[in-house]
């Protein structure tokens, strides 16, 4: 899939005091997407927000909220999500005892569906859904925490997750330790859509953060 890079701000490293604003900002500053890290303390060792929290910021952007659910079960919850006004929903392969139910339901609920695997989880175990998704996420840090260091070995996934693509128009984002240093790496090896917190929003110059990593990722 080729096109520009898209950025997808994490508000995992926002001002929790206030998220709408914050979500204004971003979108202000030239993000393409707002990235939702939905976590539940169970799947993940660390709660963040839900439904209600994707209902209190739809108002603040146009720009696509996209939900990455790091819950388990994830499949409850789904509808809410999307009637919270979620447009993107990515569900870990490791929390659904069926990855195309889950995918089916994103879709029947109007929603793009994308999935996602953990660091220590193999590309294979996407690979009957491929045709049925709109995203794949790889993470580049183990999931629940923002801050982390980017994992290299995700650069081989991405590529393996690219050729298991092709030519079929899915993006694949990346999640986890993205900074202007490893950008253009993420996006050589394939990577259409960058999730970044901390480097976003260090500092407080989220637009000249925000254009650091695209131009870094050649976007
Ligand atoms: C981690 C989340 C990531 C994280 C990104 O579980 O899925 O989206 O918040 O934050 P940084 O860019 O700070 O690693
Ligand atoms: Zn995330």
């Amino acid at each position: 899939m080729a096109g520009p890079i898209l950025i997808a701000p994490s508000i995992l490293s926002a001002d929790f005091a206030k998220l709408g604003e914050e979500v204004r900002a971003l979108d202000e500053a030239g993000a393409d997407w707002i990235h939702v890290d939905v976590m539940d303390g169970h799947f993940v060792p660390n709660i963040t927000m839900g439904p209600n929290v994707v209902r209190a910021i739809r108002p603040y952007t146009e720009k696509p909220l996209d939900v990455h659910l790091m819950i388990s079960p994830a499949d409850p919850y789904l509808e809410s999500f999307a009637a919270a006004g979620a447009d993107r929903i990515t569900v870990h392969v490791e929390a659904v005892p069926d990855i195309a139910k889950s995918v089916a339901t994103i879709r029947r609920l109007g929603k793009k569906a994308g999935v996602t695997i953990k660091p220590a989880t193999q590309p294979s175990a996407i690979a009957s859904v491929i045709d049925k998704v709109d995203l794949v996420l790889v993470m580049s840090v183990e999931p629940g925490f923002g801050g982390q260091a980017f994992m290299p070995a995700a650069f081989t996934k991405i590529a393996a997750i690219k050729a298991m693509i092709g030519s079929r128009p899915i993006q694949i984002e990346v999640d986890g330790g993205v900074t202007p240093a490893n950008a253009g790496a993420c996006a050589r090896a394939g990577a259409t859509v960058l999730v970044a917190g901390s480097s976003v929003f260090h500092g407080g110059d989220y637009a000249g953060n925000i254009a650091a990593l695209r131009k870094a990722a050649g976007g």
